[in-house]
């Protein structure tokens, strides 16, 4: 399958590692904090036993890639690619960091850039896709600036304290990529 290798990628800022339970106190940093809920539209909770278990499982699972990006050996958040479909050669990929203490450091483009070039340097995979929230201006420009295109809006697919929001359909697709590694130094 498309994802049975467990890559380590190495930026220059960040390096990804297949997630594990050693990151399980950082996932449940990453889950509860406010910021990151809102920006990612998190309704649900989960139980620290049920992110360790999660974390600790991602590594028997070759259709999709779980990697926690770590600055030295600080977990800051992870990258992942899911919803795999082989036929079509498309997966979605989602990323979040942790609030304060990681958010605008330049990690998570190095992080997107790297998960990208891995995507679409090692695996045979046309297109990769994601939804942000349209008031995620920040997620909006990072994406953007990786070769993300804007798609579609889903209206009102967020309801978050009472208020509706619309969500972003953006893709990159393997000719998009392309193009700019021969462009980019
Ligand atoms: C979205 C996210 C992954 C981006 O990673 P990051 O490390 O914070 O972003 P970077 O530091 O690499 O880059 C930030 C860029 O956004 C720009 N930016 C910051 N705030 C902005 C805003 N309000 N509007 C537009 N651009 C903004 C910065 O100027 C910078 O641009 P540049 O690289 O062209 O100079 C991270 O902020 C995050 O995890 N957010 C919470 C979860 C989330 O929103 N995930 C996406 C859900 S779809």
């Amino acid at each position: 399958m498309m994802f049975a290798a467990k890559p380590t990628l190495v930026g220059k800022l960040v390096t990804l590692r297949p997630v594990g339970p050693e990151h399980a106190e950082g996932l449940q940093e990453l889950v509860t904090d406010p910021e990151v809920r809102r920006l990612t539209g998190s309704h649900g909770e989960i139980a620290p036993e049920a992110g360790r278990h999660w974390y600790a499982t991602r590594g028997e699972q070759d259709d999709r890639l779980d990697l926690a990006i770590m600055v030295a050996d600080d977990y800051v958040g992870e990258v992942v690619l899911n919803e795999l479909d082989t036929a079509n050669l498309s997966c979605n990929l989602r990323i979040a960091l942790i609030g304060s203490r990681a958010f605008g450091k330049g990690y998570g483009s190095e992080a997107i850039e790297l998960v990208l070039d891995h995507a679409f340097g090692t695996t045979p995979l046309h297109r990769i896709s994601l939804d942000v929230f349209s008031f995620n201006d920040r997620a909006r420009h990072v994406y953007k600036k990786a070769g993300f295109v804007e798609e579609g809006v889903l209206r009102d697919a967020l309801r978050w304290e009472g208020e509706w929001h619309d969500s972003v359909i953006m893709s990159v697709l393997r000719p998009d990529w392309q193009a700019r590694s021969q462009t980019l130094p």
